[in-house]
């Protein structure tokens, strides 16, 4: 996940009648709850000995030879190699049923660890040509752990579910290196929601600055779109004391730049949802008094409707077009979508939050409101229903001001929040395969 402040004063409590609060399937999921609370010491072991091995996105090896061994071990189907170094684990249930997955990412960041935990990362590396760390600053560890934990819960009352568990430990959540395909979107291209079909997906993000104890999640919309753009604005070279030589491409661009800003406040329906045009790099001319030809400059996208992006795409054409012919130059602009919206399925959010609120309790699931990062786990949800929550990390009563962000290198996560992931995780998918209408059984 790519984000940095969470919204966490927009937070409103969920508040429910009572009787909508119970589990949806009680005795099953009263053993679950036992089991994950059982499988703690287990699961920080995983977590911090993974915590101190990062690895970079395509490059998970050890990591995927430490969850391949453990899946074999409790007897699932195991496929390695998944997206380069993926891990697909297949659970079949006791009697027949539908297929849910339930996905973690597995990849570390770039950066030197700072955080001074005792298992802190020590591993360093290249990356795109420069010394650096390498570190799990997101959270991505935790997945992993979380995700062993509640594959060895479920195999444990594998007789009573009727369905089947697809794992997908997942490479490269982070992005892989320029111009290289992976991730969630190369899992998908290679039938990872095929064989068996899978007909809903789940996936928990770790979060640093959310109470332990906490489930937070939206209906639609939750994460943003991110998509890349690229500006090229084609003038005329000219001496800095004759601009009427040129065709400047530098005050074009600076024009560009604010009619970009025109299109979140003015054609954007922001009572619908929320957008971002965000131009990052602006690179123009080597020398004060020499008018360059050239200027380019690139940005980001980020919306919480397909639609919404697709208008913002269109926006950034027309007026970067029409503003440097306005002016007797061109521009040439490329979008490159990233990550599409993370759309949380209402109807399957609407069925599965009575599981939500079993497993924290009611006063601990919040629905929040939509945060602009981006997360490639919807690439799985372009293609089959799917819920993607928070899950907290922070000590409780820490003021979440004061904690680390997400992808920095003093990043900690409260690991006694971790059990309430693997109980979340193993409990959907019980839940959804023993609610699933009658017509899928
Ligand atoms: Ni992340």
């Amino acid at each position: 996940m790519r984000f940095s402040a969470f919204p966490l004063f927009t937070v409103v409590l969920v508040g429910l009648a009572s009787h909508a609060v119970q589990a949806q399937n009680t005795a099953l999921d009263a053993r679950i709850a036992q089991l994950a609370t059982q499988e703690e010491p287990k699961v920080i072991a995983w977590r911090r000995d993974i915590h101190e091995h990062p690895e970079l996105g395509n490059q998970e090896t050890r990591t995927a030879a430490l969850v391949a061994a453990h899946l074999r071990k409790l007897g699932l189907e195991v496929q390695t190699g998944a997206a380069r170094t993926g891990v697909i684990g297949v659970l079949r249930g006791g009697r027949p049923g539908p297929v849910v997955a339930l996905r973690a990412d597995m990849d570390g960041l770039p950066l030197t660890e700072t955080s001074g935990l005792p298992f802190a990362s020590k591993v360093t590396t290249t990356y795109l040509g420069q010394p650096v760390g390498v570190m799990h600053a997101c959270g991505h560890d935790t997945h992993v752990a979380m995700l062993m934990g509640a594959a060895e819960v479920l195999s444990q009352v594998k007789a009573d579910l009727p369905g089947t568990v697809k794992f997908i430990f997942q490479p490269a959540e982070e992005g892989s290196l320029p111009g290289v395909e992976g991730g969630a979107k190369l899992l998908v291209k290679e039938g990872v929601l095929d064989k068996p079909k899978v007909d809903a997906v789940f996936g928990v993000h770790i979060q640093a600055q959310t109470e332990v104890g906490t489930l937070a999640y939206r209906s639609g919309g939750e994460m943003a779109s991110s998509d890349r753009f690229t500006i090229k604005v084609h003038g005329k070279g000219a001496h800095g004391a004759y601009p009427w030589n040129s065709v400047d491409p530098v005050v074009t661009a600076a024009q560009i730049i604010l009619g970009l800003q025109t299109i979140v406040s003015r054609q954007v329906k922001l009572t619908d949802d929320a957008a971002v045009v965000t131009v990052g790099t602006l690179n123009a001319g080597v020398r004060y008094n020499v008018i360059p030809p050239d200027v380019e400059m690139s940005g980001t996208v980020r919306a919480l409707n397909p639609e919404v992006q697709k208008q913002i795409w269109a926006s950034i054409r027309r007026i970067a077009t029409n503003i440097a012919e306005s002016a007797g130059a061109t521009a040439e602009v490329t979008i490159e979508p990233y990550v599409p919206v993370t759309t949380n399925d209402p109807a399957l959010t609407a069925r599965m939050l009575p599981t939500l609120l079993a497993a924290a309790g009611p006063e601990h699931v919040r629905e929040i409101k939509a945060v602009t990062g981006g997360e490639d786990f919807s690439f799985y949800q372009e293609k089959v229903p799917g819920l993607f929550l928070f899950v907290g990390g922070m000590p409780k009563g820490q003021d979440p001001a004061t904690a680390a962000d997400h992808h920095t290198a003093g990043f900690r996560i409260d690991e006694s929040g971790l059990t309430l992931g693997v109980k979340t995780l193993a409990t959907l998918a019980a839940d959804y395969l023993n609610t699933a209408p009658a017509k899928q059984k």
